[in-house]
């Protein structure tokens, strides 16, 4: 696994813990570092442990745990929701909107907790730090991830409309969804670089494909695009990075794709459309270090979206339902 050095890790680590101290004060006044050193003073190890195993053998789930975290923390909150399922009390939670992958993967993660402390640790906590975590086993570098969230009794696949951005939206439109959110244009760049690893599902591809390519795509990735996901084909997925570097590495390697017109979406391509924007992809695509630190303090400030905290909520006992049964 292609990582970044060491002397640039234990940089990474320090720089990182001052931008989201910074920024998870502003986001989220609660949650706290090291939240259970007393309370379950493994739980942290015991997440990483269990996803680095879960990334070993199966090193797609790195992007599956990240984006995850995203649609979790976007829809409601960091509290869970995105991993409510499907029961008759609920037959319309926000999972089954949106395809998503790694949801067994954090019911193991949740297993490795409870089986060192039961009852204690929530699922959005648990969700945050591995998606801490996934960062580090695929892209190399890891930061301080707070804790302290709280698992919400809601899921509702209503919610996601109006609250996640579209892979269709123009910058404009984008910057806006993260401001609603409280998080700025440089966190939508630097978050935007998840694109560099995972897969992503023909549908969300062949609208820039048919009837006509948009121009913005290369036209020698666009044809091959084609031939990925063939005009009413039966689906499949394309790599998001284009193979062009390890799909499975976090990387900076988006925002050189996005010069090259080789993203899939518009909303990746279109951030070369504003000039402060696309001053932030250059730099990120430049600057592999300044763009980790960016990552990272954006994850801590995303992980600080309209949490429960303190006596709100629940701490589930598993991840896919509540404690009532919902
Ligand atoms: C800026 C707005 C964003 C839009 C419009 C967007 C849209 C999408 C779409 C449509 C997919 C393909 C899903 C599929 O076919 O299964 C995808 C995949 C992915 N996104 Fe985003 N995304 C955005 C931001 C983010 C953020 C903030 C993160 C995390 C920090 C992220 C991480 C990922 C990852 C890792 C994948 C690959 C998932 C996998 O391999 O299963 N995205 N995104
Ligand atoms: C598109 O990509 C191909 C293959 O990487 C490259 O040879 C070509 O110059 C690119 N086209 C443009 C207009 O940049
Ligand atoms: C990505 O590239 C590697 C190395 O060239 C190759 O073995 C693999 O089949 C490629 N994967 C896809 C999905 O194209």
């Amino acid at each position: 696994m292609a990582m970044a050095t060491s002397a640039c890790q234990a940089l990474l680590v320090l720089m990182a813990a001052f931008a989201a101290a910074a920024l998870v004060s502003t986001a989220s006044a609660t949650l706290q570092y090291d939240f259970y050193s007393s309370t379950c003073p493994k739980a942290e190890e015991a997440v990483r442990y269990a996803t680095t195993k879960i990334i070993s053998d199966d090193p797609t789930m790195g992007a599956a745990i990240v984006r995850l975290f995203f649609h979790d923390c976007f829809v409601r909150g960091c509290d869970a929701s995105i991993l409510l399922d499907q029961s008759n009390s609920n037959p319309q939670p926000e999972k089954l909107a949106i395809p998503l992958r790694g949801f067994s993967a954090v019911d193991t993660i949740k297993a490795a907790v409870e089986a060192v402390c039961p009852g204690v640790v929530s699922c959005a906590d648990i969700l945050a730090y591995a998606a801490r975590d996934s960062t580090m086993v695929s892209g190399g570098f890891s930061f301080p991830m707070p804790g302290g969230r709280r698992d919400g009794a809601v899921s509702n696949l209503n919610d996601i409309f109006g609250s996640l951005p579209a892979p269709n939206m123009q910058v404009q439109a984008l910057v806006q969804s993260f401001a609603n959110k409280g998080l700025s244009a440089v966190d939508l760049v630097a978050l935007s670089g998840a694109h560099s690893f995972g897969v992503t599902h023909c549908s969300f591809v062949t609208p820039r494909l048919y009837p006509a390519v948009d121009p913005t795509l290369n036209a020698t990735y666009a044809a091959a695009l084609q031939q990925a996901c063939p005009q009413g084909g039966a689906g499949g997925t394309v790599l998001n990075n284009n193979n062009v570097t390890d799909p499975n590495k976090l990387s900076n390697q988006d925002y050189r794709n996005v010069a090259a017109g080789e993203v899939l979406f518009t909303s990746d391509q279109t951030l070369t459309s504003d000039a402060t924007t696309n001053q932030m992809a250059q730099d990120n695509a430049a600057n592999p270090v300044a763009w980790m630190a960016r990552f990272a303090g954006a994850m801590v400030k995303m992980g600080g979206i309209q949490v429960l905290t303190g006596n709100q909520g629940e701490i589930r006992r598993v991840c896919g339902a509540t404690n009532g049964g919902t």
